[in-house]
């Protein structure tokens, strides 16, 4: 295994670490969640999940974990923790999410949780955010929401989101990370965009070289 695999894996076994019998648990999206899901399996706790996306809820049944479906009235409305990675990682604790285009569903799991963790290797840690900024976008009015969000880009060969929402890629400045999320949302035809803010975050758990750095965010 590569250092950088072997760096995704510890920091998803010390996130793994963190979840208690009887939680609620979200289960984020990507190749580091995908050293969570048996990390968690093998604590043989009583868990009850949700998943951010139908290549995690898959993976989470198959490594035994009890995955409930987060769109039912009636169903799971709050989460103790959820567990997610991310593409970038700034020093104040911004978080640019969405490179498997999940980051709608993942933004609502984090957001029902009371304790979002971040798991990382230390390539995703920056000094401050670059593009591109994943956008998920109503297919309806999409040449003229692309129009409005100009320098954006449709993102070659994704597939819709489950959602039915069209992933694309914001390419312009992300100096000001508040103001351009607020942009963003603010923005007819955006669904959703990868720009978490470090409010949404408790906990970065960063592995180098085997050594897991845990960073506290916010509470
Ligand atoms: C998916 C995400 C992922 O968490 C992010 O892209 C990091 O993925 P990986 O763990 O594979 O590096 O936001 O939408």
């Amino acid at each position: 295994m590569s250092d950088a695999e072997s760096d995704k894996q510890a920091a998803a076994e010390a996130a793994a670490a963190l979840v208690e019998d009887g939680m609620k648990v979200g289960l984020g999206t990507g190749s580091t969640v995908a050293y969570l899901l048996p990390a968690l399996a093998q604590r043989s706790l009583q868990l009850r999940c949700v998943a951010t996306s139908l290549a995690t809820e898959e993976a989470a049944r198959k490594a035994g974990l009890d995955v409930e479906r987060f769109e039912s009235e009636g169903g799971l409305d709050q989460l103790d923790i959820a567990i997610d990675g991310a593409d970038q990682v700034d020093p104040d604790g911004w978080l640019v999410k969405g490179g498997g285009g999940a980051h709608t569903r993942e933004r609502i799991v984090a957001a029902a949780a009371d304790r979002f963790v971040v798991i990382t290797s230390g390539g995703k840690i920056v000094n401050a955010l670059v593009a591109p900024v994943p956008l998920e976008l109503l297919p309806f009015g999409l040449p003229a929401t692309l129009r409005a969000l100009d320098p954006t880009v449709l993102r070659e060969g994704a597939d819709p989101s489950p959602d039915g929402g069209v992933i694309a890629d914001y390419q312009g400045s992300v100096d000001d990370p508040r103001g351009l999320a607020a942009w963003l949302s603010a923005t007819a035809g955006v669904i959703d965009h990868g720009l978490f803010p470090p409010d949404l975050v408790a906990d970065v758990l960063i592995a180098r070289g085997g050594e897991v750095e845990h960073r506290r965010v916010s509470s």
